[in-house]
């Protein structure tokens, strides 16, 4: 893999491409925004906490990284030095950090509008779209945190663009949205409401080679641009149709109404809850797709870069078989 990025790199002009600092780089969707700058002949930096080197797995995957190109930068969210250090080294930045260290984003929004050399900032949202959530008081400010971060950056007037790639693919599909699964069912699948409203799924690396696609793009600049690949927008009933024709075997449906899902949520302890909390959004509520992208002033982003192709659900649920 380094090999092939390295070679696809060297191959083309790294001129015109903008430098680009990831934080996050150990992390599930930073590690492949970094493997896409490169790919994509940005020259790519990381900015990793010194634990992160001590950590065999971690350590692995930064070695794996370096080998490949990635200038690894000593530092943190609670550095300022650091932060201002590494930012004045780059055009872009992408923060990859997990949903739980959202707000630490605030002291990189300062250090960005110090260094004032950005063209772009991509905070770490990688989700539904936080304005446009639903279920505010369930979610334990999960997207209220979000919200905040894209309302310091707008205020801060940080060039920006913001990510809402909806569901990773590694999450919830591999058991087809069945909370507590590892695995697809194979006798009995919960259906949640009616089943018919739609969730998105994408897969990790086609959302990090999408956003290395904005970075230098002038249609994106300021803008949120949404994912909804057409083969990867699914409701519960045609999920558990498309599984059914892959095992060759109808599963007994267990009909979750809103109701019941909401008394379940109230049950269940934070952070436990969130799987629930999230299948409730999206497929009970609608969250992910009942707006309008173009007429809510976002862009829709499959349609911007045609070179770029998304793994679709039937494509991933083939491997589950
Ligand atoms: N749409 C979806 O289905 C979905 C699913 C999961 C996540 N997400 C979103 O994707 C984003 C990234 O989540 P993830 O699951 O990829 O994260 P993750 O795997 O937990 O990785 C987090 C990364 O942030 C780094 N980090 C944490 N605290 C830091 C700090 N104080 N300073 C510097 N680096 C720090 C970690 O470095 P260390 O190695 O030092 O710990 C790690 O590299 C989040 O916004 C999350 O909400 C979306």
């Amino acid at each position: 893999m380094d090999r092939i990025i390295r070679v696809v790199g060297e191959m083309e002009s790294e001129k015109g491409k903008s430098r680009i600092l990831i934080i996050g780089v150990t992390g599930r969707v930073g590690l492949e925004v970094a493997k896409a700058s490169l790919a994509a002949s940005h020259p790519t930096f990381g900015l990793v906490r010194e634990s992160a080197f001590s950590e065999p797995n971690k350590s692995l995957k930064l070695q794996t990284l370096s080998n490949a190109g990635v200038t690894l930068l000593k530092g943190s969210l609670e550095d300022e030095e650091a932060l201002i250090s590494a930012i004045k080294q780059v055009d872009v930045v992408i923060c990859a950090v997990a949903w739980n260290q959202v707000l630490s984003q605030k002291l990189l929004i300062s250090a960005i509008k110090t260094a004032a050399c950005i063209k772009r900032f991509i905070p770490s949202e990688f989700g539904l779209d936080p304005d446009r959530s639903r279920i505010s008081d369930l979610d334990n400010h999960f997207y209220e945190r979000k919200a905040e971060i894209r309302r310091l950056i707008e205020a801060q007037g940080i060039p920006h663009t913001y990510i809402c790639c909806n569901f990773f693919m590694s999450y919830l599909l591999p058991s087809l949205v069945q909370p507590g699964l590892k695995s697809p069912p194979r006798n009995r699948v919960m259906i949640y409401a009616d089943g018919n409203t739609k969730g998105v799924f994408v897969k990790e690396s086609d959302v990090a080679a999408f956003t290395i696609s904005t970075v230098d793009d002038p249609r994106s600049l300021n803008k949120v641009l949404y994912l909804r690949p057409p083969g990867n927008a699914y409701s519960m009933n045609e999920l558990v149709h498309i599984w059914e024709r892959k095992i060759g075997k109808i599963l007994e449906k267990i009909y979750i109404s809103g109701e019941e899902l909401l008394k379940k949520i109230e049950e269940t302890p934070y952070p436990e809850k969130m799987e629930m909390v999230f299948i409730y959004g999206t497929f009970v509520k609608g969250d992910q797709m009942y707006f309008d992208i173009e007429s809510g002033g976002g862009v829709e982003g499959t349609q911007l870069y045609p070179a770029l192709k998304y793994t679709t659900i039937e494509q991933f649920l083939d491997t589950l078989v």
